[in-house]
């Protein structure tokens, strides 16, 4: 299906990943409409369209009447809308479960003829994280309703917005240490926000996509050390990775969630989370299936926003040899 002209609400599209969706479907002639919480949040966003091409509604997924308003005369909608750690109302259960399942059900009763939902490698209805459980009933919820929906399952999203590399150099900015939970053997691979975005668009022009789930990872497996090694290049510092068993490091990530003052830099939940592998499935459909064949390297582009972490804020100068 050609995307021009379309009507496309996209909840959470001010988020990481949300806006590289919403600035490929406007650059592909879609009308977006971005649901968020806060509308004046997402402004930035209406430069990456037309005039009049990307509008900014409110609407709270925990909320069925705003969804139900958001996605009155959609032809797509995409479900942006994921959060790492609980806080207040927000938990797993209400937003990536209920929430996720919610959308399809309004989806489907306004006659909405396809949806596209980013969950995440790893969803699993038996895992010991509440993150991955309440992932596998968000899509297990838009199945029953849109049978038809498109689902991609990224690993870590890479990019300049991100929350893994950025995080990890803002900690080695202030810390003498990163730890290595359970020894940093956890294997992961990165995928770039632009590519997830070019998957989504792709899945979305490509009727052999309906009904399918996607696993999409960037060209390379690592392990979190080696990520962490990497972080560190690209911020030219040196700095002690100590392995830490995540049994031990659960206390202290029990009192950073229950601070109200900032993110928790770790939750138990992940540190239940870094226990399995994320990476996609020998079996598993993924870019290359949507004919991307070159996914974009972590060597080389985190350089490109990490080098504000370097000493002065050095600037980012390429290197070719
Ligand atoms: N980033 C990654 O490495 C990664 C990896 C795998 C899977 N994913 C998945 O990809 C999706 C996008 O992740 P992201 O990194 O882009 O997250 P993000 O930057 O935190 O964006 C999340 C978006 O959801 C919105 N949101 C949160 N709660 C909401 C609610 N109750 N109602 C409506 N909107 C709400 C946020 O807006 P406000 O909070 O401002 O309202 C924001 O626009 C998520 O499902 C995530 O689980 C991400």
């Amino acid at each position: 299906m050609s995307l021009r002209n379309k009507l496309v609400t996209v909840f959470g599209g001010s988020g990481f990943v949300g806006r590289y969706i919403v600035q490929k479907l406007a650059q592909q002639g879609a009308r977006v409409r971005v649901a968020i919480r806060r509308p004046d949040e997402g402004l930035f966003l209406k430069p990456m369209g037309g005039v009049g091409q990307i509008d900014i509604v409110q609407a709270n997924i925990r909320m069925p009447m705003s969804v139900q308003q958001a996605v009155k005369g959609a032809d797509i909608v995409i479900n942006c809308v994921g959060i790492l750690y609980q806080s207040g109302a927000q938990k797993f259960a209400a937003v990536q479960a209920r929430g996720a399942e919610v959308i399809a059900l309004c989806a489907k009763e306004a006659g909405v003829q396809q949806m596209l939902h980013i969950s995440a490698i790893g969803a699993d209805a038996e895992s010991g994280s509440a993150y991955a459980r309440s992932k596998a009933q968000g899509e297990a919820g838009i199945r029953r309703h849109m049978p038809q929906a498109i689902i991609l399952r990224p690993s870590i999203v890479f990019g300049p917005e991100d929350d893994f590399f950025n995080r990890f150099a803002a900690l080695a900015s202030i810390a003498p240490a990163l730890p290595l939970v359970d020894g940093g053997h956890t294997k992961m691979q990165p995928v770039y926000v632009g590519d997830v975005a070019e998957a989504a668009v792709r899945a979305l022009s490509n009727s052999a996509a309906a009904g399918q789930t996607f696993e999409l990872g960037g060209p390379k497996v690592y392990s979190f050390r080696e990520l962490l090694e990497l972080t560190l290049a690209a911020i030219h510092k040196k700095r002690l990775l100590l392995p830490v068993p995540g049994a031990l490091l659960k206390p202290a990530a029990f009192f950073m969630e229950l601070q109200p003052l900032f993110a928790p830099p770790i939750t138990r939940d992940q540190i239940e989370l870094l226990k399995a592998d994320n990476v996609v499935a020998a079996n598993a459909k993924g870019l290359k299936d949507l004919g991307i064949d070159l996914p974009v390297p972590v060597e080389g582009t985190i350089d490109t926003y990490l080098f504000r972490f370097r000493r002065g804020g050095g600037k980012f100068e390429p290197r070719f040899s």
